[in-house]
């Protein structure tokens, strides 16, 4: 079988294929099983040190972004909200377009703004309140690895769509599957792979007991790990729910399915067994 499951649509696709681009990226595990990937830039998302899924978000927001280009006759201007340290900023630049990024941490943007001081075609915004005061219109908004943050992410992908023009696009990577409907082993093996790469990063004790609480379906409002991962605490992100609230305002939605988790090793299993837990929600063509 090999390592042969992508971001799958309803239906499986094929695996992408390898290009001078990817292998520059870090890219896809490769022909040669012998080949180790190699680790991408820090993102903020531990997940997204896999160069697959890492050059997979990167090979998608490419394309998006030149088609877009093209359409379009000039440069696009992009709004990646939650943009954390720039890691997919550098990439949505590499197309040529404007960024505006906008986080709510101020750490965040302050790291940002010493990132991109010099770059004329970098914005960035502190939105502290996260609801996009002063970013004016886009031709596309990308979140990676940001909704699953958003306590009402339906509300803000609401608030983020009345920026974007006509014949925008918006791209969501990264964000866990909604839980009611994961089949039940598929939702045990992501609690147990993500906890137990948890528990190897240190904090033995505070890991075994996050695991313990997760495997009881208890969350405790006291512990940060249960309550600032919105995620586990609501159930995932409806990703359903997402799709039709995108369909009212786009032309094309597609909802991408795929496997996801820090390990390395259960990265690797969880590829073979073909049991997506985390999406990505593409949309394109913003209808007037
Ligand atoms: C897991 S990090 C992902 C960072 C970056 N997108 C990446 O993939 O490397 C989530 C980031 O989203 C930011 N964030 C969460 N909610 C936000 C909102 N409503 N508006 C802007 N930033 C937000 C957080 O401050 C954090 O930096």
């Amino acid at each position: 079988m090999g390592l042969r499951v992508w971001f799958s649509r309803d239906a499986p696709t094929a695996p992408p294929r390898r290009t001078s681009r990817d292998r520059h990226d870090g890219g896809a595990a490769g022909s040669s099983a012998r080949r180790r990937p190699r680790r991408h830039p820090p993102s903020w998302s531990p997940h997204l040190q896999h160069a697959r899924l890492n050059a997979r978000i990167r090979t998608t927001l490419t394309a998006t972004l030149n088609e877009l280009t093209e359409r379009l006759g000039r440069r696009p201007r992009v709004l990646e909200v939650g943009a954390g340290h720039g890691t997919f900023s550098e990439t949505i630049l590499a197309t040529g377009a404007e960024v505006v990024v906008t986080e709510m941490s101020a750490p965040s943007a302050a790291t940002l703004d010493a990132r991109f001081r010099h770059n004329p075609s970098v914005e960035v915004l502190h939105d502290p309140d996260g609801d996009f005061t002063a970013v004016g219109q886009v031709d596309a908004v990308v979140y990676t690895a940001v909704l699953h943050h958003i306590p009402d992410y339906l509300a803000n992908i609401d608030a983020a769509v009345t920026h974007i023009r006509e014949g925008g696009a918006l791209l969501a990577f990264q964000d866990p599957l909604y839980y009611p409907r994961l089949p039940r082993r598929t939702l045990l093996a992501s609690l147990v792979a993500f906890y137990s790469w948890r528990v190897g990063q240190g904090d033995y004790r505070r890991g075994f007991a996050t695991i313990g609480r997760r495997l009881r379906g208890h969350y405790d409002e006291s512990q940060v790990s249960d309550m600032s991962e919105y995620h586990v605490v609501r159930q995932g992100v409806d990703e359903q729910a997402i799709a039709d609230r995108l369909r009212e305002d786009f032309a094309d939605v597609e909802v991408q399915r795929y496997w996801s988790t820090p390990s390395s090793l259960a990265q690797t299993v969880g590829d073979r067994l073909r049991t997506p837990n985390t999406f990505a929600v593409l949309a394109h063509r913003r209808l007037a």
